[in-house]
């Protein structure tokens, strides 16, 4: 136990650390090219905003939510989504009585649940979500789409697929309830124990169920897409025609509802078209009644998260290597003891000038320090001691042509800088 990480949790070893990396900077150019900026959220808050933000009924709150209280007898949960603190940090500092779009970014934000543990499902992963409040138009949408497969594209990923629905609105919803209440009864005993459990609170769920003949039944049940009002079709009519213009390929789904109640009008998800099946690599959509729900102004809002391990696993499945990081430029040698001072100085001398250097930190023979910076990759070796640092050079070596020279110990960080 002790040398074991919680189940459904991964490190982020040095070794990956460049993927990550990569990843991260890639969505900060792209987030900050669409206007937004980033926010930083607490890793926990108070349960009641995820009971009233995610919705008392969904699967999160109700079986996965790590949930304990803290010494001050709070009930305290650890964050199961990124928008709800969102919300709540847009709120409590006021962000809506500024310019409104208010547009903010979180970057791999640790997000718990507690999850049966498979492949692409963990119960600590890392989400880049992207939150745009007080925009109602369907460009918000667009824009969210198009920032995410700009983030994919840029990562070399392909065979995504793109696909949309609308959920409509406090409106037009309840006639859809009713219509699929009416159609799902007609069928309550062949639907799985869980459907039967949704029926009452969250029908629409029942509509996502991967269980097979869940799946058969839901083929034939009314479309929310044939119910929507007025005003929710002309805004995924408009979805769709800025899609469309930008050549983005996408599918309308009727039966994506997604897992959170806060959505209104779009829903959307990108999956990978080849195997997977059923796990998403990112959704999102609209969500214009949750501001308002949690005690601000009527602000329409929109947004998505990704999973960073998923894209990771995508990554993989690709094939696809992100670039590693360069390997260490100059490796300080030295002999000895009395070698040491100076080859510290040197080291830290040359990373003065930005040149990524090392220095023996294990006590290793002159035999083993050539070797490890063999292993590292490194251009130059600096050797610093005996008869040469008496003199006062060093001798560098360059690796490759196997080349030495020596050169004064007090010019060295310039002379290599020079050579570099
Ligand atoms: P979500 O679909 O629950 O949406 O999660 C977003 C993404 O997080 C998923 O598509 C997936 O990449 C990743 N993810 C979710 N659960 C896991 C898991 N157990 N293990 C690994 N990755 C996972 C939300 O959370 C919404 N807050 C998104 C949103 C933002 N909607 C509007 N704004």
């Amino acid at each position: 136990m002790l040398t074991q990480a919680p189940k459904g949790t991964r490190d982020m070893l040095p070794q990956q650390a460049h993927i990550w990396q990569t990843i991260e900077s890639v969505m900060r150019r792209r987030a900050a090219l669409a206007g937004y900026r980033e926010v930083r959220t607490p890793v926990f808050e108070h349960t009641e905003l995820f009971l009233r933000g995610v919705g008392d009924t969904t699967d999160i709150v109700q079986k996965e939510m790590y949930t304990f209280k803290d010494k001050g007898d709070r009930s305290i949960t650890l964050k199961p989504e990124g928008t709800a603190g969102a919300v709540r940090a847009f709120l409590e500092n006021k962000l809506f009585a500024d310019a409104l779009p208010c547009k903010m970014y979180y970057l791999n934000s640790p997000v718990f649940r507690y999850e049966k543990p498979q492949a692409g499902r963990l119960r600590e992963h890392h989400q880049f979500g992207m939150e745009c409040f007080g925009g109602k138009s369907p460009a918000v949408e667009a824009e969210l789409i198009s920032t995410l497969l700009d983030i994919l594209g840029d990562l070399g990923l392909k065979g995504l697929s793109v696909s949309i629905n609308s959920i409509g609105c406090p409106n037009c919803r309840p006639r859809y309830h009713a219509a699929l209440k009416e159609f799902l009864s007609g069928r309550f005993n062949d639907l799985c124990e869980e459907c039967r459990e949704r029926f009452d609170r969250n029908p629409l769920r029942v509509l996502d169920c991967k269980v097979p003949t869940c799946k058969e039944i839901v083929k034939e049940a009314p479309s929310m897409l044939d119910m929507l009002c007025d005003d929710c079709r002309a805004h995924f009519d408009q979805l769709q025609e800025l899609l469309t213009a930008k050549g983005i390929p996408y599918t309308i789904d009727s039966h994506i509802v997604r897992g959170l109640d806060y959505y209104t009008k779009t829903v959307f998800e990108i999956m990978v078209t080849r195997g997977r099946e059923g796990l998403a690599l990112c959704g999102g959509g609209r969500y214009d009644g949750l501001v308002e729900e949690l005690g601000g102004p009527a602000t329409p809002a929109a947004g998505f998260g990704i999973g960073t391990e998923r894209i990771i696993m995508e990554l993989a499945n690709q094939g696809i290597e992100l670039p590693e990081p360069a390997p260490c430029a100059v490796y300080v040698a030295n002999l000895g003891e009395e070698a040491r001072t100076a080859a510290y100085l040197l080291c830290q001398g040359l990373r003065e000038k930005g040149i990524q250097t090392e220095q023996d930190l294990c006590g290793r023979s002159l035999k083993a320090q050539f070797k490890y910076a063999d292993k590292l990759n490194a251009k130059y070796i600096a050797l610093v001691g005996g008869d040469e640092l008496s003199r006062g050079v060093i001798k560098l070596r360059d690796l490759a042509t196997r080349e030495e020279s020596e050169i004064p110990l007090d010019e060295a960080a310039d002379r290599i800088a020079g050579l570099l």
